[in-house]
């Protein structure tokens, strides 16, 4: 299962890489540090390392625990819900199915074990995809599976030719997604399974903080919903779920690194799957 970090994995991971020319003592104490005694945000990144080194089954741990400390239960079993509604969902779906933003794959590990259809992780970073292929190599043996790097706004498909797209938090870590919902409109045939989250819109911190990022068009409610409707989409919200949310805490080894830009305060977040056609 993964989370909700919304960094360029292309981004994150150069800033270790030059972390680890400047300050390699950071990187050390990173990689050394007693696990049971690492916050979060340390021991995400101490993910990113090992996986770096293709050392993925130390990464997996560290991320795992990254996870159960960085988030309530509630939260947790909310985005693991999301996940297998769209599993269940998907039985029966046409393939291929795109995997939109996949990043460290959490959606795909849900999906594939058991499903007969051919998917494509997409990505706007390679890097990730690489680091995917290593990693699900072995679940995908013998049927195969696509890595595709593009820009969610700009993909490489023909009109009509995608029958089935599925993505967790895709949509909602596309910044100044412009003409995002335009563009899955031309591609998708059949059925879009977007899980994502809304938040409310009530004026704080969060609604500041997601101007800045220039989330808003998908992170509320209405808007997400017009942006759908006006793409031409028939969309539905299923599966939602309101949940607390809390903003994780920063590195303490890596010191004010973040994980998650969103929530920067206590709220509570609509976690739902859009089902669209
Ligand atoms: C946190 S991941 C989402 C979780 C992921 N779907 C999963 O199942 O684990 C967010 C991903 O969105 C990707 N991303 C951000 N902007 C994008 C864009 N414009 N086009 C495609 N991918 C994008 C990032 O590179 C990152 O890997």
């Amino acid at each position: 299962m993964e989370d909700q970090r919304d960094d360029l994995w292309e981004e994150t991971n150069s800033q270790i890489e030059a972390l680890a020319k400047s300050e390699p003592e950071k990187i050390r104490l990173l990689l050394e540090s007693p696990i049971e005694t690492m916050n979060p945000t340390d021991l995400f990144f101490r993910g990113l390392v090992l996986d770096s080194r293709r050392q993925y089954k130390g990464a997996r741990e560290a991320r795992d625990l990254a996870l159960e400390r960085s988030y309530s239960p509630e939260q947790r079993a909310s985005m693991s819900d999301q996940m297998q509604f769209v599993r269940r969902q998907m039985v029966g779906s046409p393939g291929p199915v795109v995997d939109l933003a996949s990043g460290m794959g959490s959606l795909l590990e849900v999906l594939l074990p058991g499903a007969d259809q051919h998917f494509v992780a997409t990505d706007l970073s390679p890097r990730v995809l690489m680091r995917d292929q290593a990693v699900f190599g072995e679940i995908t043996r013998g049927r195969g599976m696509s890595y595709l790097a593009f820009d969610a706004r700009h993909t490489p498909f023909a009109d009509g030719s995608v029958p089935t797209m599925v993505t967790y938090l895709g949509l909602a870590n596309v910044r100044d997604p412009g003409g995002l919902m335009k563009e899955l409109r031309r591609v998708v045939s059949g059925e879009l399974l977007a899980i994502n989250l809304f938040y409310p819109e009530r004026r704080g911190p969060n609604t500041d903080a997601i101007r800045q990022l220039k989330l808003e068009a998908l992170m509320y409610r209405k808007s997400a919903l017009r942006q759908f409707r006006e793409a031409g989409f028939k969309v539905k919200v299923e599966n939602s779920q309101n949940v607390l949310s809390r903003p994780t805490p920063k590195g303490e080894i890596l010191e004010g690194a973040e994980t998650d830009s969103l929530p920067v305060a206590d709220t509570f977040v609509e976690w739902c799957t859009l089902v669209a056609s």
